[in-house]
């Protein structure tokens, strides 16, 4: 699917986690509204692989560990001396783990520097950029930020940790120029839940508490972020758009077929 609805071009936009799942139909997306596109993950041949058949001139591959601060440093300062500016951050790379808490404990590690402290990093170095051209960041977040979900406490806090950390640097940016928002996407199918999605049981436990009726895809979550990314979102900072198919609409109730 092409949503050539943006003009982006001259505009350069950072994705990190962007060699798979939402952050490749992100990227993508970017590139189909003319930006120049960075993507960051760890493994270089699988960057190198998502952008095969792009535009060369219109794309970086940076590989590196979003936890470790001098990556981090590195990487902002790679697209800004590839493309001479920076105007849209997408945090977007994240680790999940799920299970009993005291099982999971010591995973608290990898979901805390990759999560959190890879986004307080990111933000530390990029901000500077993004004020200097009154660029915009968007985090994918997660309806997990918003409440609780079963057996996934130490993902679910490090979520809830970030929104309220953009929440909080949009009102120290606002009057600087710059905005942070966030998208909150719910069950969507990706190398994440692609254990989940190919087990017909499990899937449809998801899907019953979706209104629209169906998980969602990458690229159902790429034209939010691509919105709050433009100047039609001019007026938004500090906001969550919900993209979940109505999922966080529910109180939580059991869904039973009527009639
Ligand atoms: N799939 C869902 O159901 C769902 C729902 C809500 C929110 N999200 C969020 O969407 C975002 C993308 O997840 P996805 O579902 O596309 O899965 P994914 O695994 O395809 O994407 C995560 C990306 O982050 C990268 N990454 C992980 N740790 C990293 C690190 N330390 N340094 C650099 N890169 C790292 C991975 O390589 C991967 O490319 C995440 O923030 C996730 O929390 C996903």
């Amino acid at each position: 699917m092409t949503h050539n609805s943006y003009d982006f071009s001259g505009r350069t936009v950072l994705v990190t986690g962007g060699g798979s799942g939402i952050g490749l139909a992100i990227a993508t997306a970017f590139l189909d509204n003319g930006a120049n596109v960075a993507i960051s993950g760890r493994t270089e041949s699988k960057l190198v692989e998502a952008v095969q058949g792009q535009p060369a001139g219109r794309t970086l591959t940076v590989a590196g560990d979003i936890g470790d601060p001098s990556d981090a440093e590195a990487l902002v300062a790679a697209v800004v001396e590839r493309f001479g500016r920076l105007d849209v951050v997408v945090n977007n790379a994240a680790a999940h783990t799920g299970g009993d808490f005291t099982d999971t404990v010591d995973e608290w590690e990898q979901i805390r520097t990759t999560n959190i402290d890879g986004f307080v990093h990111l933000a530390r170095f990029a901000l500077p950029e993004l004020e200097r051209v009154g660029g915009n960041l968007v985090a994918v977040s997660s309806v997990s930020a918003l409440r609780g979900d079963w057996g996934q406490s130490l993902y679910n806090a490090s979520k809830a940790a970030v929104l309220n950390f953009i929440q909080s640097l949009a009102l120290d940016y606002g009057r600087r120029g710059v905005r942070l928002n966030a998208v909150a996407p719910a069950f969507t199918i990706t190398p994440i839940t692609q254990g989940v999605a190919d087990d017909a049981e499990q899937l449809a436990k998801f899907t019953n508490r979706v209104a629209l009726g169906r998980p969602g895809q990458p690229e159902d979550i790429a034209p939010a972020v691509l919105f709050l990314a433009s100047d039609d979102a001019a007026y938004i900072t500090g906001a969550t758009l919900a993209v979940d198919g109505g999922t966080s609409a529910s109180t939580g109730q059991p869904h039973i077929e009527q009639g």
